[in-house]
């Protein structure tokens, strides 16, 4: 099976993430196919929206692939990080309109692909976080930068800085989700929602997004960068692979602060 699946229904692409007992878990082989998506995606006229789900009902996607990275050496990390913060910025770049149709929780970079698109429909039960604080690591696909301009600083401190897991009720709370439906009704919700959308011009929505975007769009690319230096500083640390390891393991991490 493809770690990825991408159908056309009619002007709509449907890109399903394909690795259900990994919990979708955003591989290096992953977030290359998801760059080329989104560029074959971005210059096929016929689409007019673009939704991303995930196989499964147990996860949208749960973040970076834990597991792959756990035997990559720090010095050697780069190329993982690129390519998730490659594969995120190329869907926050879609001059369509992106839906997350999220069929479970979304943790770290699973949350940050979700924050790029420009509405997520959360199945009831499933929960959101930028966990990675509580990994050795930090956000470094956008999640510093784009969490805060969605719901505002302090909450994002709360999530970001506390690597919480919040309920899908509370994710709608804040605004963090644009809707929460049972999970029967997630494909309905969507469909609704592609309805409204095939009611309104192409290239007036196209226009308006880059508009709403362009308002960040200068400060966005640098706080990008900003958030992969300062990145660096966790992917160096002793913490990093002591995260990596109690997940492995299944057992709490012992952080040192190092
Ligand atoms: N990377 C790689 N593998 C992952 C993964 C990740 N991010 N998250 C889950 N998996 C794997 C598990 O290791 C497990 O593999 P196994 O069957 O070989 O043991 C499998 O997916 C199922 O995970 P499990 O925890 O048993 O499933 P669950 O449905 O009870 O819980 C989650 C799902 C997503 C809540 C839980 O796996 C989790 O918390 N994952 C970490 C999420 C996270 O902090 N991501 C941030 C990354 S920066």
């Amino acid at each position: 099976m493809p770690d990825i699946v991408v159908e056309k229904r009619g002007a709509i692409a449907w890109v399903t993430l394909n690795r259900p007992d990994a919990r979708n878990a955003l591989s290096r082989a992953v977030n290359q196919q998801l760059q080329e998506i989104a560029a074959e995606i971005d210059h096929d006229t016929d689409l007019r929206a673009v939704v991303i789900t995930g196989a499964g009902d147990k996860a949208f996607c749960a973040g970076a692939d834990l597991k792959e990275r756990k035997g990559v050496p720090a010095a050697e990390a780069a190329p993982y990080i690129n390519a998730i913060g490659g594969a995120i910025s190329s869907w926050g770049e879609l001059r369509k309109p992106t839906i997350a149709a999220m069929n479970g929780s979304a943790y770290g970079g699973g949350l940050e692909l979700a924050l790029a698109c420009d509405f997520r429909i959360l199945v009831e039960g499933s929960e959101v976080g930028l966990t990675e604080v509580r990994l050795g690591i930090m956000p470094g696909a956008g999640g510093t930068q784009r969490l805060p301009r969605l719901i505002g600083e302090a909450r994002a401190k709360e999530l970001i800085l506390l690597g919480r897991r919040i309920s899908a009720a509370r994710a709608l709370e804040i605004g963090l989700v644009t809707q929460v439906v049972p999970r029967a009704q997630l494909v309905a919700a969507v469909d609704a929602m592609v309805g409204e959308l095939a009611g309104c011009a192409p290239l007036s929505v196209q226009q308006a997004k880059s508009a709403i975007e362009r308002a960040h769009a200068s400060s966005l690319e640098q706080g990008l960068q900003t958030e992969r230096e300062l990145y660096d500083v966790t992917l160096y640390s002793e913490d990093r692979d002591e995260g990596l390891a109690a997940f492995a393991e299944s057992r709490p991490p012992r952080y040192q602060g190092r």
